[in-house]
């Protein structure tokens, strides 16, 4: 059982509850129990609220820990009320990266959705990366981004500026593209001041085959969400009568075979995507 938490329970992490494991995690459990106290990674994971209540109290001994006070990020003081609502329209980014132009026509369609339901949208792609000669050997890939129809390249301050966020990626090996992780991989600043934990997030994609990762790529964008203590918005298929024959309930989708674009049940799902990410925005600012 040790062995099998060996990289999950890095000092790193849990910090002093598990000082003295680590040769308990590389198979020296014997030893170990023998030298020190038992720990197991279900008593680790116990005793970890205590200590952090016991290190907050440190730090501020004039505001105890609370249980049922919730943080969810700039909208809320930690520990203090929640703010005055803000009386504005939701802020709605999409962010996005698209080598061949499907994800930016699903990416417009979930922005014009947001504008519908009262949102101010900013639209903005992640820089390309990719070497000229891998961009060269494909026609489509080139003609993107030759013909490059976005001045404003996507950025941190979009991400502070927004109240939803709704990432988008071609599914690239049952994964999103790198040129979105190396964009949403500069974040650890805004991330540390809990800047992005008061988002909305959600995630949309399209893949050459309905059965080549669709909704992996979807989930592996919502991991950062998560890592954000964003929340986790799908699009599951309440919103539209219409999602139940054509929808996938994690995210807008398409699938292009060999290179065909979005068509309009596609474009209506992200639309609806849209609507419904800018609702729940709306609400979680008022
Ligand atoms: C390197 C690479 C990997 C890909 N991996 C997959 C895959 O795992 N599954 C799939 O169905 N399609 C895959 N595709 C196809 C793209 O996901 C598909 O063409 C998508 O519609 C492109 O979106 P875009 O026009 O926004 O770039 C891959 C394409 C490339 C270039």
């Amino acid at each position: 059982m040790f062995g099998a938490v060996s990289g999950a329970v890095s000092g790193a992490v849990f910090g002093g509850v598990l000082e003295g494991v680590s040769g308990a995690a590389s198979g020296r459990a014997g030893a170990i129990a023998r030298a020190s106290p038992v720990v197991t990674p279900s008593s680790c994971y116990a005793t970890a609220p205590r200590a952090a209540r016991r290190r907050r109290e440190r730090r501020d001994p004039a505001r105890p820990h609370t249980p049922g006070r919730v943080m969810i990020g700039a909208h809320t003081d930690p520990g203090g009320p929640v703010t005055e609502p803000s009386g504005r329209a939701p802020r709605i980014a999409v962010v996005f990266y698209s080598a061949t132009g499907n994800v930016a026509a699903l990416a417009e369609a979930l922005a014009e959705g947001a504008r519908e339901a009262g949102a101010e949208t900013r639209v903005r792609p992640v820089a390309e990366r990719a070497p000229r000669e891998a961009i060269e050997a494909n026609r489509r890939w080139k003609a993107w981004v030759d013909d490059n129809p976005y001045d404003t390249l996507a950025s941190l301050d979009d991400l502070e500026w927004a109240d939803g966020l709704a990432l988008g990626s071609p599914t690239r090996f049952g994964n999103s593209a790198e040129q979105l992780k190396a964009f949403l991989d500069t974040t650890g600043g805004l991330w540390a001041q809990g800047k992005l934990a008061g988002l909305v997030g959600t995630s949309f994609t399209s893949a050459s085959t309905g059965h080549g990762g669709l909704e992996a790529t979807i989930l592996s964008m919502n991991n950062v969400l998560y890592h954000w203590g964003a929340l986790v918005m799908p699009l599951g298929y309440a919103a539209d009568p219409s999602l139940m024959s054509s929808g996938n309930p994690y995210g807008a989708s398409w699938v292009s075979r060999k290179s065909a674009a979005p068509d309009d049940d596609a474009l209506l799902a992200a639309r609806v995507q849209g609507t419904r990410l800018a609702q729940v925005a709306a609400k979680l600012i008022s």
